[in-house]
């Protein structure tokens, strides 16, 4: 590797991003950092479930091939490794079922936009908010960001849910954000800082 490519903001670093190539979140959740070697199986679980996630995530449309697929991926990656966003995939029971990322990691300020998606198979078990708790205990204890953001459409009902469960606090409501099935949709900001978290939802250390 470069230098240019080892230069991490403050918040991240190397060591860091490695102990999360791999992060065990219970006996049958895992996370890996979204890698190349990642691509067929996920763009197998995106295609599976393309028509459902792309309502909620118009980037998905462009998820057309393999090929075209491989060069997302490795800008993703590419990202992770600068520090710029970390993506990563859940497994569950040894399946590729879903998706978190920080994106926008902002290491002046110390703040981070969260993401997420599920294999509608795989959806009401709680793999999400569980993944999610371990992903956020991360992101305050061990990257020492101070706030997380979650924002998603006011009609999908699934995420508003999950940002609930975790303690994330309504901040407000961005009118026509993003234009969601050919309509502009308003969308929910939820907020939670570090010390929300230590106050009520921190994973308490066994
Ligand atoms: C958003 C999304 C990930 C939520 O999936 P989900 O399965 O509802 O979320 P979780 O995995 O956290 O599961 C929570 C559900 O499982 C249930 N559950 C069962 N066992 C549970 C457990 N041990 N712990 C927590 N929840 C549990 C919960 O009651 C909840 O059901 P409810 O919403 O009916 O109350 C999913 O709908 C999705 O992928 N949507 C499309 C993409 C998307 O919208 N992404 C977000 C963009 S902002």
């Amino acid at each position: 590797m470069d230098k240019k490519t080892l230069s991490y903001p403050t918040a991240i670093n190397a060591k860091e991003l490695i102990k999360l190539f791999t992060y065990k979140v219970d006996n049958e959740i895992h996370l890996e950092l979204l890698q190349v070697s990642h691509t067929i199986e996920l763009f197998e679980v995106i295609n599976k479930n393309k028509i459902n996630l792309q309502k909620w995530m118009p980037w998905i449309s462009s998820v057309e091939s393999v090929d075209k697929f491989q060069k997302i991926v490795n800008r993703l990656l590419s990202r992770s490794i600068k520090g710029l966003d970390i993506h990563t995939v859940i497994f569950y029971k040894q399946e590729l079922v879903g998706a978190v990322c920080l994106t926008e990691i902002d290491s002046v300020n110390k703040k981070a936009d969260i993401g997420y998606w599920l294999d509608k198979s795989y959806r009401k078990r709680g793999i999400v908010s569980k993944t999610l708790s371990h992903f956020i205990h991360y992101s305050f204890e061990s990257l020492k960001l101070n706030r997380l953001t979650i924002k998603c459409s006011t009609q999908n009902v699934d995420s508003n849910k999950v940002a609930q469960r975790l303690g994330f606090k309504l901040e407000g409501c961005f009118k026509e954000w993003e234009i969601v099935d050919g309509k502009p949709q308003d969308f929910n900001i939820y907020g939670i800082t570090t010390s929300d978290w230590e106050n009520s939802y921190r994973i308490k250390e066994a």
